[in-house]
């Protein structure tokens, strides 16, 4: 299909360019039917509909000028108070509405990295566990603070003698997750509190996947760690509305335990030609619809509608981290405390994996499920949700075909996205594996990009990686076990 090149001069009607756009859905993951695992939290038709209308009510407002539209203003403190008095915060916490995860976890770097700046300190260092969500690299990227990644345990929880380890004079927050994203693990959050509290430095805690689950799984009667404003140590929370709180995309919190921590976050220009200018987030203009929506999905799926989506997501939950390791060779990973989980190959510990992980992915992805493949260790991430009671039985079927395929078909591990995969994850010189991916960025950017799918393209890597003999991807594995064990304690 040919990319439109230009605006056309007469515009076309209506019906015919809804048309035109519902078609390019054609090759799009199909999420509705359960198969995709990431990306998409739906709450059903109905509660989609609803959305789309409190998002129309506020279809053209704009939140850069809060002054200009106090509706705005007003849902978005009720929104930051409702997470705020979910994740047990009291009268004092404040903070922002933000577009998504990214964006609270950028804002709450930023934050400490000027209050650390007000404290004297010139070369701003944070210290994460390696499991953090690689947002808080594309902070440290962007706002010129050096991210420390603090190896894990064996359980794939922040090892905290070594975050103790890590603290200088350089360094401004520490941080933990509530769970990762790899494994779905929540850090010791209430050790790595005090060890804040102890050497007075900001603790910020990503929930962005857990802030909208973890209070309902704990109402419902499951243990869960102490991981939010309880936890005396933890300063700010991030809690994403558009993951497991439902709205539609383009919501998420960041919460401070007071003003003292988000006056650092705002933006303050007094000298523009404009006008003087402020703004609490990244972007200018702010879509109102989002806003409106998330206020919307929280206030209309009510405490009754979160406990409810959680008990389904647990039935579906429980089935896969019972199912999964039935299947032979494989085991779900490290023990993951919340709704997401990852399940890799059997031996995968001691670098001697019985199945090629990124294999069976393939016999999955041929089975049309969307895969999420994730490195060290080799595994396949699944984020689950209510949405998925419903496709359990057939993954968990198609996983152990999928599985039982690979191990009488050995000789396909080195074929195609597979072989790919487990060497992109080998490569130990990983500038080559970022060159790759540039390459893959450029002509996904590129002035014409291809949306018909080439299976000349299907490879990230230049062909001079896949030249590897196999005696030198032996060599890579033992530098790479090295390492992994190395690593993770
Ligand atoms: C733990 C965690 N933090 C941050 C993010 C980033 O969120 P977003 O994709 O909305 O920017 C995610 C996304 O999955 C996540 O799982």
């Amino acid at each position: 299909m040919d990319i439109k090149q230009r605006i056309p001069e007469r515009a076309a009607p209506f019906d015919d360019i809804l048309a035109e756009m519902a078609s390019y859905r054609t090759n799009d993951a199909d999420w509705k039917g359960g198969k995709v695992w990431s990306l998409v939290y739906h709450a059903g038709d109905e509660f989609s509909e609803f959305l789309k209308r409190a998002h129309n009510l506020y279809f053209s407002e704009n939140a850069l000028n809060p002054m200009a539209f106090k509706s705005l203003r007003r849902m978005e403190a009720e929104v930051v108070r409702m997470t705020a008095s979910m994740l047990h915060g009291d009268e004092q916490v404040a903070g922002t509405m933000t577009t998504g995860g990214t964006e609270s976890i950028l804002m709450a770097v930023k934050c400490y990295r000027e209050r650390g700046k007000a404290r004297g300190i010139k070369q701003p260092e944070m210290i994460a566990p390696e499991s953090a969500h690689v947002a808080f690299e594309k902070a440290a990227h962007y706002f010129g603070v050096k991210l420390r990644k603090a190896p894990l345990d064996r359980n794939y929880k922040a090892d905290v003698d070594e975050m103790r380890r890590m603290i200088n004079r350089n360094t401004v927050m520490l941080v933990a997750s509530a769970p990762q994203y790899p494994q779905g693990v929540i850090d010791p959050i209430e050790a790595i509190g005090a060890l804040a509290q102890e050497k007075a430095l900001p603790l910020h805690v990503d929930s962005c996947i857990g802030g909208f689950v973890l209070p309902w799984i704990e109402r419902l009667g499951r243990p869960v760690p102490l991981w939010d404003f309880r936890v005396p140590g933890v300063t700010s929370i991030s809690a994403d509305v558009h993951k497991y709180g439902f709205s539609p995309k383009g919501a998420s919190v960041v919460a401070y335990r007071s003003m003292e921590y988000l006056k650092h976050q705002f933006f303050i220009s007094t000298d523009w030609s404009g006008g003087v200018y402020a703004s609490a987030t990244m972007p200018g203009t702010r879509p109102g619809g989002c806003i409106s929506a998330a206020w919307a999905a929280m206030v209309g799926m009510g405490e009754e509608g979160y406990l409810r989506h959680t008990a389904e997501m647990l039935d579906a939950f429980d089935a896969l981290r019972a199912g999964i390791p039935k299947i032979p060779g494989l085991v779900v990973v490290g023990q993951p405390e919340a709704s997401l989980l990852a399940w890799s190959s059997e031996g995968h510990e001691t670098g001697k994996p019985r199945l090629d992980v990124y294999a069976v992915a393939e016999q999955m992805a041929a089975r049309g499920w969307t895969v999420d493949r994730q490195q060290y260790p080799a595994s396949v991430h699944l984020t689950v949700m209510s949405n998925h009671r419903k496709a359990v039985d057939a993954y968990l079927e198609d996983l152990r075909a999928s599985a039982a395929h690979v191990a009488a078909h050995p000789e396909e591990n080195s074929q195609g996205n597979a072989a790919m995969y487990g060497l992109m994850a080998k490569v130990p010189v990983r500038a080559f594996v970022r060159q790759g991916v540039q390459k893959v960025m450029e002509s996904l950017y590129a002035p014409n990009p291809k949306f018909e799918p080439d299976p000349e393209d299907s490879h990230l890597l230049p062909e001079r990686f896949r030249r590897y003999e196999p005696h030198v991807i032996r060599a890579i594995d033992t530098v790479f076990d090295l390492k992994t064990r190395i690593t993770r304690r």
